[in-house]
Parts: C-alpha cells; structure tokens; sequence
C-alpha cells in the first residue's frame, strides 16, 4: 500500500483491509499523537461532505500533521478556469498526498494518474467511497465479531450510492450473501451484480425489506442520491421509499445492526436512533480510526 493510490476498493486486496482494519483497533485503543507530524494533506473537496472532509481533517490533525484544502470549488481557482489536471499537478507540490471529492465519474482515477502523489478517493459521482467502505469493515467487524459468512441487506439507492457499490465489492472477499432492495427505477447496476456473479455469490433483489429484516446480520441503508438525477420528477416518485421504523426490527436477529453511510433524510425513523441495533452514528466515529490507518499505510509510516 506504500505510495499507492485508493482510488477503487479493489486496488486494495483483501490482505490489505485487513491489513488497515488491524491498525485502525491499534489507533482507536491507543492513539499516536505524532506519527504524521512534518506531514502535509491536500484535503480537495468539489462536492459537499461533512462526515468524510471533518474525519480526515480530524484523523490527520490528531495525529500532528496539517491538512490545507478547499471546501467547495467555488473558493478554488476552478472558477477561473483552471482543470482539474492543472489543479492536481499545483496542489501535488504542496502535500505529501491528496483526499479528492468529485462529482465527476472516473475524476479520482485520472488525478491518480496525474499526480506525483497518492490520491484518497473521498468519493467520485456515483462510482466508488473506498474510504467509507473501509469504515464499514470495521464497523461490521467490531459489531459481529467478524467479516465471513455474513447476510448483507443493501437498502435504498442502490444505483447512485456510491457506499454500496464499494461496500459489495469489499464484502465480495468475505463470502457475504447479499439482499438487495430499492425502488425498481434505483436497482443495483447490473455490473456489479456481474461482479458477484463471476465470483459465485449468491443475491437476491426486492421491492419491500419487511420479510428479509429476520435474515439479516447487517442492514446498510442509504439516502435517495437527490443530486444524481437529472429529471426532479423521477427523484419525487423515489425519495420516500423507504423508511425504517421500531415496529418493523422485531424478528431481528439479536445482534444484527443498522449502518447508514449517512447523511439520511427520511429512511431511517429517528424512533430506531435509542435501539439496540442503531449503530450509524459510532460508524461515523469509526471513520476517523479507519482513515488514520489508511493514511498511515499509505505513507509507509509505522
Ligand atoms: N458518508 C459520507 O460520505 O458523508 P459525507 O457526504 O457527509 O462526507
């Protein structure tokens, strides 16, 4: 992992996230408070963020490094003109490595290829949230104990969430059995359903989640991506399918838990925040373990 980028959750391989996953225990039980001093992150968000951006702003500084950035691109020379290709070779003499938000498809991939630097994907269109998704490791590791042999239900949208997209493929490694529900216009895209299918694991795909609720060991839902679409009307017809209520986590199993990449809007009751199984918002906070470690492993500090 030394000097690459994290562009994709596959450019990492499943030692690997275990790799981070055991370092992210060892900062959360025992903090290093210098290991990035001297250390310098670009933090270049084009898009919104308030869980991603303030983690790793948070993971980095508390670990005595400096993080330098823009929020938004509007405060950046972007608005003059400049291309994210020139924007990434000026900010790459800056920093010893890159976090990028885009809401561009494929963005993060280029400036990897751009840069003189590692580049973090914090997140490009609809496409891939690696980081995310190594906090969703850990968090399902922590709650059960384990990553193998888990039913994984994937809730709401499944076409422009970039969390679940990721999330599958790191799961793919752990022989999950996957339930897929959303609305019929926001179904999985049909390659990542090939993905499981050429590594021979099994999904499902519904409409309603009431009768797979008993099954589950992780319930992962997400927020209707409002910003994705280009027609309001269709995102009208979407946006309230769902929403979690108390009444419907009876027949849970004792220990399955509920995790949302977050921000949410309506799909989970905040009747469900004081249960047992909500855990969402110590996912949150697992970002910050979950980001020192992969800092960490890219920059080769130890
Ligand atoms: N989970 C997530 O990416 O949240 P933000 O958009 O707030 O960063």
């Amino acid at each position: 992992m030394n000097g690459k980028s994290l562009v994709s959750i596959t450019d990492f391989s499943k030692e690997n996230y275990l790799e981070i996953l055991d370092l992210a225990k060892e900062f959360e039980s025992r903090p290093n408070p210098d290991l990035f001093r001297g250390k310098v992150v670009g933090s270049l968000f084009f898009e919104p963020s308030t869980r991603t951006r303030l983690s790793f702003e948070s993971a980095v500084t508390r670990m005595g490094g400096r993080i330098i950035g823009f929020t938004e691109a509007s405060s950046s020379s972007v608005t003059k003109g400049e291309t994210l290709y020139d924007t990434i070779k000026i900010v790459s003499n800056y920093c010893d490595l890159i976090v990028m938000r885009h809401a561009m498809e494929g963005s993060a991939r280029y400036a990897s290829e751009v840069a003189s630097i590692p580049i973090i994907n914090a997140g490009d269109g609809a496409n891939q949230h690696p980081t995310q998704t190594m906090l969703d490791l850990y968090s399902i590791q922590k709650t059960q104990n384990k990553l193998e042999n888990l039913n994984i239900c994937l809730v709401g949208d499944l076409k422009y969430g970039r969390t679940v997209h990721s999330l599958l493929m790191a799961m793919s490694e752990f022989n999950s059995t996957f339930h897929f529900v959303s609305p019929k216009e926001l179904k999985m895209p049909m390659v990542y359903k090939l993905f499981l299918e050429n590594r021979g694991l099994k999904y499902e795909e519904h409409t309603e989640f009431n009768d797979i609720v008993k099954e589950a060991d992780v319930i992962y839902m997400t927020r209707v991506q409002k910003e994705r679409f280009s027609d309001p009307i269709e995102y009208e017809k979407t946006k309230n399918a769902y929403n979690l209520k108390k009444d419907m986590l009876k027949n849970a199993k004792p220990g399955m838990k509920i995790l949302h990449p977050l921000p949410r809007v309506n799909e989970i009751h905040t009747e469900i925040d004081s249960t047992p199984q909500a855990y969402y918002f110590t996912q949150a906070l697992n970002g910050v373990f979950a980001r020192q470690a992969i800092i960490a492993k890219i920059l080769g500090l130890k």
